[in-house]
């Protein structure tokens, strides 16, 4: 394997989708406890293309070049010394070393193994691949944040995007009432998610139709996070807001407190055995992936011109094969 190379998308500088270029780059191998994987689709994420422009994980990665992406579906080709839960030929997915780089859109990734999980069954990869990052946030700030129960009532802000239309499913799985935002057109799909109530930010302000919110996952990310601020309008004393883009100011965290609530920012984290539970719910029918659009890796800069409009109805994917 040594010596063999792989087609990258590639940056070599900081800026708009243009900068993306397709590279051949050295093929990684996997060190103890790793896999490599290769890559038969990659899911398209916000962060990628606020991170491609200099922001989102940039410090995280540095300076250029470098290979954005997180989200995997792919095959395993060659299990590390040590490793005992995957071989290769296993179908898996992830979204592993985030918010270090993972190099995703490429041929192949190398990541430590248990940060996979069994690829949803039911699922061809490209559906595979839209998963992982999007259903981490919301299982994360859903089930191990805000440790949603039957009966509380939850306002999912941006329900009809990537992480939006997973955390629908999930909070109605655990049980509660389910309040979106969402433009009108996206709503009776929403419905059938599981929202109870939807609410079309363009015409109608959320605070003004709905109360008593338990918990409030912000996704909208807004200058000022004005949608979290008039968040806590809606919340019960006691109520969390999870502000998931834009993090809590120190004069968010101060309102919030004045008034008897709870607020906190959040990052997502890699976690195969989360992403395994997820894959069950899926496969038994529970939850829906929703994908847009599948474009192969090479148009991965009009992927991201289109996602970067903000509008995307569930996930945009890239296809490898
Ligand atoms: N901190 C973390 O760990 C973490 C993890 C994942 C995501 N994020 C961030 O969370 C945000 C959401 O991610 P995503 O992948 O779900 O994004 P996305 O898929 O690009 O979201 C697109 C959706 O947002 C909706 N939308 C846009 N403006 C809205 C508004 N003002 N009110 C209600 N809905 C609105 C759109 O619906 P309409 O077409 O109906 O407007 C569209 O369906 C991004 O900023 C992302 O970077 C952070």
């Amino acid at each position: 394997m040594s010596g063999s190379t792989m087609r990258v998308i590639s940056q070599a500088r900081f800026g708009g989708p243009e900068v993306l270029e397709t590279r051949e780059a050295p093929r990684p191998e996997p060190l103890p406890t790793e896999v490599l994987v290769r890559v038969y689709a990659a899911g398209v994420n916000p962060v990628d293309w606020k991170t491609r422009a200099g922001g989102g994980m940039a410090g995280v990665l540095g300076e250029p070049p470098s290979v954005l992406g997180w989200d995997v579906s792919g095959v395993v080709e060659e299990a590390g010394f040590g490793v005992t839960v995957w071989k290769p030929g296993d179908e898996v997915y992830g979204m592993p070393w985030f918010p270090r780089s993972a190099g995703a859109y490429a041929e192949y990734v190398t990541a430590p193994a248990r940060q996979f999980a069994r690829k949803p069954a039911t699922l061809g990869h490209e559906q595979a691949a839209a998963v992982p990052l999007a259903a981490l946030t919301a299982w994360q700030a859903l089930v191990d944040t805000a440790h949603v129960e039957a009966g509380q009532r939850v306002l999912i802000h941006a329900g009809a995007g990537g992480v939006g239309h997973l955390a629908i499913q999930f909070a109605r799985h655990l049980g509660a009432h389910v309040i979106t935002t969402a433009s009108a057109g996206k709503h009776a799909w929403l419905r059938e998610l599981g929202a109870e109530q939807t609410i079309d930010y363009t015409t109608t302000a959320f605070e003004d139709v709905t109360r008593d919110v338990d918990v409030v996952l912000d996704l909208v990310g807004d200058d000022q996070a004005s949608t979290s601020h008039r968040s806590l309008k809606v919340l019960r004393p006691g109520g969390l807001l999870i502000a998931v883009p834009s993090g809590v100011s120190p004069e968010l965290l101060d309102s919030a407190r004045a008034v008897g609530m709870r607020a906190t920012p959040f990052l997502v984290e890699p976690d195969g055995t989360a992403l395994a539970r997820i894959a069950e719910l899926i496969d038994r029918g529970e939850v829906a992936v929703e994908v847009e659009a599948v474009l192969p890796l090479g148009r991965a800069a009009e992927a991201h011109r289109r996602g970067e409009q903000g509008r995307t109805r569930g996930k945009i994917v890239l296809s490898l094969h």
